[in-house]
């Protein structure tokens, strides 16, 4: 047995324990939830220099058993055991999913237990509300795991960031798609074997739709966006593609334009006008764009601001102990914070998004070879891309910058389009 210098501290068999210790619990003992557990006691010397009072997490929520964990005493199976105790002041929710998650996460607010989450979909769905709720209660949730897994970008968007009118994110919010089609880029492997790589290593979410379809990348960029205005963006309100349609052979042309396919959450804002749009899909990134060089399960966030300019906030957007750090510093602020709300500007009130056909964009599009002379006439800016591996019968283009609405008119006279991506600007 050691002694500490603070609060008469004690450390038997490796448990720490002292009176004046912030008691927490952990809902859900998968990826994230385990990793929380063990970061208290890997970095337990630097949790203690945040919060001298030390962290113990007294229990683990979860359905099943784990008899071989050495964290198995504290493991409960009913909820009630961890409302019913006033010792816990700050609990984390990793469970994932809306339902018990939600009603679980509103009763401990209304308890005054602080909740930090690494749940986006939750707080897509529910953030404001409970934001309220933890208001109401003088405690906290947070939320900073639940966009870009172990990067620091819910904190800065709340804090180092408020005076500024952000005008654009863009981010790489995905890390399984991310990986996904890094391999692609790189090596000769199936979408399915690499989708298979990617849950193996723990980055899929349980239904790999999610990521696959853009859902997931979506919930972040809503949470991103609605932090950005202080409304409520909804993520069903925002037009959503993901990379289940993307092939090979568009990975390849991307690569002959010096460009890589990344699927993006965009957001942008014109302040004079009050217009706002949100879209998520898979874009062609130039090599000159910061973005083209996050690779595999790497995540980044791009933010301009009218002041600030350009800012990058890039690390690793899954797995456990990444996205583990993210929520335990948000528990850490709650132990710091105990009887009061830390403050975090989302209302309600929802965020109308301009009509994403009104956006203009450039186009990579993907015709019959028997189409090209019509589609060179029809394109503002055609520019004909050429590859040595594609098809005889195909051919190849970009477009100039032009409205949605315009593009669909002009793709709507060919007899047939096969692909359509469309390009990020420099
Ligand atoms: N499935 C998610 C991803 C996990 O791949 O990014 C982190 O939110």
């Amino acid at each position: 047995m050691t002694t500490g210098a603070f609060f008469n501290t004690y450390v038997t068999n490796g448990k720490e324990w002292n009176s004046k210790m912030i008691k927490a619990a952990v809902l859900g003992f998968g990826t994230v939830g385990s990793g929380v557990v063990e970061l208290f006691d890997i970095n337990r010397k630097s949790v203690r220099r945040r919060v001298p009072e030390g962290v113990e997490v007294k229990y683990i929520l979860d359905l099943r058993e784990f008899p071989d964990s050495p964290y198995a005493d504290r493991v409960v199976h009913d909820f009630n055991i961890i409302l019913d105790d006033p010792e816990i002041r700050v609990m984390c929710e990793t469970m994932g999913g809306k339902e018990p998650a939600f009603t679980f996460t509103k009763k401990a607010l209304e308890r005054g237990i602080s909740v930090c989450t690494s749940n986006k979909e939750l707080v897509a769905a529910h953030g404001p509300e409970l934001l309220r709720i933890a208001k109401e209660n003088n405690c906290s949730y947070l939320f900073e795991a639940s966009v870009g897994g172990g990067i620091p970008i819910i904190r800065p968007m709340n804090t180092s960031l408020a005076p500024e009118y952000i005008t654009r994110i863009i981010g790489i919010l995905n890390g399984t798609t991310n990986y996904m089609m890094t391999r692609m880029e790189q090596e000769d492997i199936s979408f399915e074997d690499v989708l298979k790589q990617a849950q193996d290593r723990g980055y899929a979410e349980r239904n790999p739709e999610a990521d696959i379809e853009g859902h997931d990348a979506c919930r972040k960029i809503a949470i991103l966006s609605s932090l950005m205005c202080g409304k409520t963006v909804r993520y069903e309100d925002i037009p959503c593609e993901g990379i289940s349609r993307i092939s090979m052979l568009d990975v390849a042309y991307a690569r002959s334009m010096g460009r890589a396919i990344k699927l993006l959450g965009i957001s942008e804002r014109d302040w004079q006008t009050g217009t706002f749009y949100v879209r998520t899909a898979p874009y062609m990134v130039p090599a000159s764009h910061p973005l083209h060089g996050v690779e595999d399960v790497f995540n980044a966030v791009f933010v301009h601001g009218n002041l600030v300019d350009n800012l990058m906030f890039y690390g690793r957007g899954a797995g456990k102990f990444p996205t583990a750090s993210a929520v335990v510093s948000d528990m850490l602020d709650c132990a710091l914070n105990i009887g009061e709300n830390i403050p975090i500007r989302w209302s309600d009130e929802k965020m109308e998004l301009s009509d994403p056909a009104l956006n203009s964009s450039r186009f990579f599009v993907r015709i019959p070879a028997s189409e090209k002379e019509k589609a060179s006439r029809l394109f503002r800016g055609y520019e004909e891309v050429s590859l040595a591996s594609a098809p005889a019968d195909e051919a190849a283009f970009t477009t100039g910058s032009m409205k949605e609405s315009s593009f669909e008119d002009c793709a709507r006279q060919l007899s047939e389009v096969r692909k359509v991506i469309r390009l990020l600007e420099d």
